[in-house]
């Protein structure tokens, strides 16, 4: 088979950001991925996707797994549904790429990376921001020692779930802000900086009892079980500090991401849109600057898919690599635990450092 087959693939879970953000842009890297198909345990969903441009419509998970002509999976179920879905599909010989959080608990993330290791398959998750043409410009640019040695970063996401999103219950009843948003300032931060060492929380569950305020369900009550607003101090293993502040609660006019270094710092978007890039100097202060060439000015969720679909065709790790995921998964955990403890706890999982992406990307038409 060519290296440029494109990887023939199945979303599992087809909800508001299948719909909105995976399907069309997959589908802009028709020459690295084929939708070949849908499954939801809402049927009515899978149907709508497949509506739209085609593919076959599952009744069930196991009809995915069983179908020989599905290579991958992209699992955008709701969070507790990560772990038991990717691990089906990796024991059933699939490939997977996964919505953050890789799944809710630590160990259930080992248990993921070891099973696609031993089954020799691809496991990659989001976020997949660092891929941008704007994120991998600042990095470049923080490799060849543009702002000096970088010392601290702080990252900021969230704001209250329950006024957007139809599905805010099962966010704030098993996730909370950390598992779900933090992974976008961890991920950039342990790709530019280095893996986190140690982490000091402080996180509460601050409006415990919540409405839907959208969607069919709209009007309806609920109990807030996780951590819904906190912050944490990292320490990277370099020596070098982290602040994240992430909230259901209140949304914070911190920047998404800031990078700072002894001559200099950045802040830029915590999502691959292609939005430009601010810079701070002694002499100019904070700066915009204008988006580097190719940025897409839009959020881009398919570019993650299609390095992955490259990885698999050239058997070579995924940028947006499980390791990484499960690292971001265990500093979430750890804060939680260290805002219990009242006390700063060590972080043990470790990732391969990601490659930067060429001048030639995965995704790139060849
Ligand atoms: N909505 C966003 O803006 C957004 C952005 C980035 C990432 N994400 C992530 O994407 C994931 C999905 O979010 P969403 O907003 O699309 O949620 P959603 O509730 O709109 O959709 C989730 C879908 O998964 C289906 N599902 C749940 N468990 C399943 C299972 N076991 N098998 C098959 N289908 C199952 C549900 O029926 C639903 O249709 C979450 O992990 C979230 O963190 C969402």
């Amino acid at each position: 088979m060519s290296n440029t087959t494109p990887v023939r693939t199945v979303i599992v879970g087809c909800g508001m950001i299948a719909a909105g953000g995976y399907q069309p842009r997959c589908q802009a890297y028709p020459h690295r991925i084929e939708l070949v198909g849908y499954y939801d345990k809402d049927e009515a969903r899978a149907t709508a996707l497949a509506e739209t441009s085609g593919g076959r419509i599952y009744k069930s998970l196991e009809e995915v797994l069983n179908d020989a002509n599905v290579e991958a999976i992209v699992n955008l179920t709701i969070h507790i549904s990560h772990y038991p879905v990717s691990l089906a599909a990796l024991k059933a010989g699939k490939h997977v790429y996964s919505e953050k959080p890789i799944a809710i608990r630590t160990d259930e993330a080992n248990e993921l990376v070891e099973t696609a290791e031993a089954m020799r398959l691809k496991l990659a998750c989001a976020p997949s921001a660092i891929l941008g043409y704007v994120q991998q410009n600042v990095w470049k640019r923080i490799r060849k020692g543009e702002i000096g040695e970088v010392i601290s970063a702080i990252g900021n996401f969230g704001g209250p779930l329950e006024h957007w999103h139809p599905n805010a219950d099962a966010f704030l009843m098993h996730a909370g802000p950390f598992r779900d948003v933090a992974p976008y300032p961890l991920t950039a931060m342990t790709t530019m900086i280095a893996p986190v060492k140690t982490v000091h929380g402080f996180a509460r569950i601050a409006v415990p009892k919540r409405t839907l305020h959208q969607g069919p369900r709209k009007g309806t009550e609920f109990e807030v079980t996780e951590k819904d607003h906190g912050f944490a101090v990292l320490e990277f293993e370099n020596g070098a500090h982290g602040l994240i502040y992430h909230s259901f609660t209140v949304a914070s006019g911190i920047p998404p991401y800031e990078i700072h270094g002894t001559e200099g710092g950045f802040s830029l978007q915590a999502h691959d849109d292609g939005r430009g890039i601010q810079k701070f100097t002694p002499e100019n202060q904070w700066t915009d600057e204008d988006s580097p060439p190719k940025a897409y000015t839009g959020l881009d969720w398919g570019k993650g898919v299609a390095d992955f679909a490259d990885a698999i065709r050239n058997n070579r790790a995924p940028r947006c690599n499980g390791a990484q995921a499960r690292h971001a998964l265990e500093v979430c955990e750890r804060i939680i635990e260290s805002s219990d403890l009242s006390r700063p706890v060590d972080v043990v999982s470790r990732f391969p450092a990601p490659p930067p992406v060429g001048d030639i990307a995965p995704w790139d038409e060849s």
